[in-house]
């Protein structure tokens, strides 16, 4: 099965995101990945819940929403309340991630967990029975356009274990430095989500990166 591509349009063109969002999702995107920055958990600004309600009644993707923000707990429900269909939390942002999973999926939500570069997969072993997927950040978050992180693949794998043994059935998704090679790379390991920002929109043709992504992976 081919895996399921999520356009960041953190890369898009703001002036037309519109367009660009319909171009991907007619090359056969299933998600539309939305990164909200608060200038502090990482040190770049960008898109919140205004966005969200503004991308909703416009496109049938589904919404993946990636939360880069110190007490995240702050902006789940406004998220959910402006068509969110998924909130990803990084296990980095709070003392209380059990909680703020409790709180996404209460408001009918699904529920992933981040995990940095720097994080290992142990740090999220307690809460993957209560999550629909998974985020393993290939590149340190923040901005676009940086250069994949190949060890991360292990964590992958190690997810894929973790997956069988505790007969858990969450996606895997990855983000950061993906493209053609990158997206193969974490197929093979077991991601089934696949996270592209400059890959698919800083060159022409939009559409035919989205194809690409589609065949390296399946
Ligand atoms: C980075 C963001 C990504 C970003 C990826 O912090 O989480 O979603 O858009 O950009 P690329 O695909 O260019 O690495
Ligand atoms: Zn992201």
């Amino acid at each position: 099965m081919a895996g399921i591509i999520a356009p960041s349009i953190l890369s898009a063109d703001v002036t037309k995101l519109g367009e660009d969002v319909t171009l991907v999702e007619k090359a056969g995107a299933k998600y539309l990945h939305i990164d909200l920055m608060d200038g502090s958990f990482v040190p770049s600004m960008a898109y919140g819940p205004a966005w969200v309600k503004q991308l909703r009644p416009m496109t049938n993707l589904f919404l993946d929403v990636h939360l880069m923000a110190v007490h995240p707990e702050n902006h789940v429900q406004a998220l959910a309340d402006a068509g969110a269909d998924l909130i990803g939390v990084h296990v980095e942002a709070t003392p209380h991630i059990h909680r703020v999973l409790q709180m996404i999926k209460k408001a009918g939500v699904k529920a992933e967990v981040v995990i940095n570069p720097g994080t290992p997969v142990s740090a999220i072993v307690p809460v993957l029975s209560m999550v629909d997927q998974v985020l393993v950040m290939t590149v340190n978050p923040g901005f676009g356009g940086q250069a994949f992180l190949p060890e991360m693949t292990d964590k992958i794998k190690e997810l894929m274990v973790y997956k069988k043994e505790l007969g858990l059935d969450f996606d895997i998704e990855v983000d950061g430095g993906i493209n053609n090679e990158t997206a193969k790379l974490t197929a093979d390991a077991g991601a089934n989500v696949f996270v592209a920002g400059s890959y698919v929109y800083d060159k022409k043709d939009p559409a035919a990166k989205v194809q690409t992504l589609l065949d390296v992976t399946k």
